[in-house]
């Protein structure tokens, strides 16, 4: 076990020593280089040249000057071009399933046949960008509650990326909200679509903006999605605690209000006449439900000050809908 991990990493030294790292982009052109000195100015006459991938595929011949289309594996015919300045084999269309370690060999056809007198090893590596992670509110059907449920997604993209999550930034605050990513990949392209999807709550008394952030893989770097602004809901119509407050103020202003008149009248009229205790609870109930009105004309307005979900326009149509029908 021992030794056998120790050959390994040998191996991997070797190799790593003698190959060239490449990289391109999938659907675009990834170069094979050869690195070729040509020290004694060989010309491409006297020279037989050739590609294989780790397979032993062979993906271009050169045969002393003339393509030679014969050998080349069919999956390759019609993908690559020659570089001649720079001893490079490009691949056009680069898929993902391309990517893996490339061998170029150069033989000098001499008269005495084929003498081998260069080989190059390189490594091609192939990434695709992911689209700009997309922040997607999901309405909550119960009421407007300070619960964000959300999904974000990303698609297309290669290798599959290290974690996705949200940010909520507030004037004073940045918080990171994790969660298991889902990942799918398609099985002809190998790309992989991500996306996450939860659930948290919000300070509903600042004006706060959420981020979804992809850390990709290989190079540590973040992609983030357009800001999703959620404005401060205005104080009186936030659910249920404030509410009650607020009620419960009013009733208590109304009825220390009512009752300094009531006392005040009495001590007036006592004089003359006895108080009817009856007529302050008509006059509270009037007060009482004459401020519920007044609570939910400023409830009315609510939908048009604050403007939800500026990252989904549709969202924020339903949302606000559904919040007028609620209140109507
Ligand atoms: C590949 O590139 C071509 C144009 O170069 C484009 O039309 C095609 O949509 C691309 N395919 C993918 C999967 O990106
Ligand atoms: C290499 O050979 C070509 C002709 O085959 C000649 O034109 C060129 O000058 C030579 N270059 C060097 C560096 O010797
Ligand atoms: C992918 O992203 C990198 C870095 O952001 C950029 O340099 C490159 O041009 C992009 N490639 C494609 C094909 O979009
Ligand atoms: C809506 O919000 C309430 C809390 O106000 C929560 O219990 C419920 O699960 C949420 N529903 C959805 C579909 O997000
Ligand atoms: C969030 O919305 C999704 C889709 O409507 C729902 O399945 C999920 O239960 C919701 N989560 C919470 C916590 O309400
Ligand atoms: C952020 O500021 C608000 C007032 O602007 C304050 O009430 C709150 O406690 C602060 N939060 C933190 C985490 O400092
Ligand atoms: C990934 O997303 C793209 C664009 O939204 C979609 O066309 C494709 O079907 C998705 N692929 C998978 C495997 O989910
Ligand atoms: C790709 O996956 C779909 C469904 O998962 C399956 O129907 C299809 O046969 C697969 N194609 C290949 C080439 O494996
Ligand atoms: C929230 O943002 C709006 C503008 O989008 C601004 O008018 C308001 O003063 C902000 N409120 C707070 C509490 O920062």
């Amino acid at each position: 076990m021992g030794l056998r991990n120790t050959l390994v990493v040998m191996t991997l030294l070797l190799s790593g020593a003698a190959s060239l790292e490449s990289q391109a982009f999938f659907n675009e052109t990834g170069d094979l280089p050869c690195h070729f000195p040509n020290s004694r100015n060989r010309s491409l006459d006297e020279l037989v040249i050739f590609w294989q991938d780790q397979n032993k595929l062979v993906l271009y011949e050169l045969y002393r000057g003339q393509e030679n289309p014969h050998n080349v594996h069919p999956k390759y015919i019609g993908r690559t071009s020659f570089d001649q300045d720079s001893w490079t084999l490009r691949l056009h269309n680069v898929q993902i399933k391309d990517k893996g370690s490339y061998q170029c060999f150069i033989h000098y056809k001499g008269p005495q046949g084929l003498v081998p007198i260069h080989q190059m090893s390189s490594d091609l590596s192939v990434l695709a960008n992911f689209s700009q992670p997309e922040i997607n509110l999901i309405p909550n059907q119960t009421e407007n509650s300070n619960i964000i449920n959300l999904t974000c997604s990303s698609t297309q993209g290669y290798p599959e990326p290290q974690r996705m999550y949200i940010l909520l930034k507030t004037k004073n605050s940045t918080t990171e909200y994790d969660t298991v990513m889902k990942k799918s990949q398609n099985n002809i392209t190998e790309l992989y679509n991500i996306s996450i999807s939860m659930s948290f709550s919000i300070p509903p008394e600042t004006n706060v903006s959420i981020f979804c952030v992809l850390q990709l893989e290989p190079t540590k770097t973040l992609l983030f999605s357009p800001p999703c602004n959620i404005d401060a809901k205005p104080p009186v119509p936030s659910p249920p605690v404030p509410d009650h407050i607020l009620w419960i103020a009013a009733l208590l202003v109304t009825l220390v209000v009512v009752c300094g008149m009531v006392f005040f009248l009495t001590l007036k009229k006592r004089k003359k006449q006895q108080p009817g205790p009856s007529k302050e609870c008509e006059t509270i109930k009037v007060e009482g439900t004459e401020s519920e009105q007044t609570e939910k004309r400023v409830e009315l307005q609510e939908p048009e000050r604050s403007d939800e979900a500026q990252c989904d326009i549709n969202i924020s149509k339903t949302a606000s809908g559904d919040k007028s029908a609620t209140h109507f």
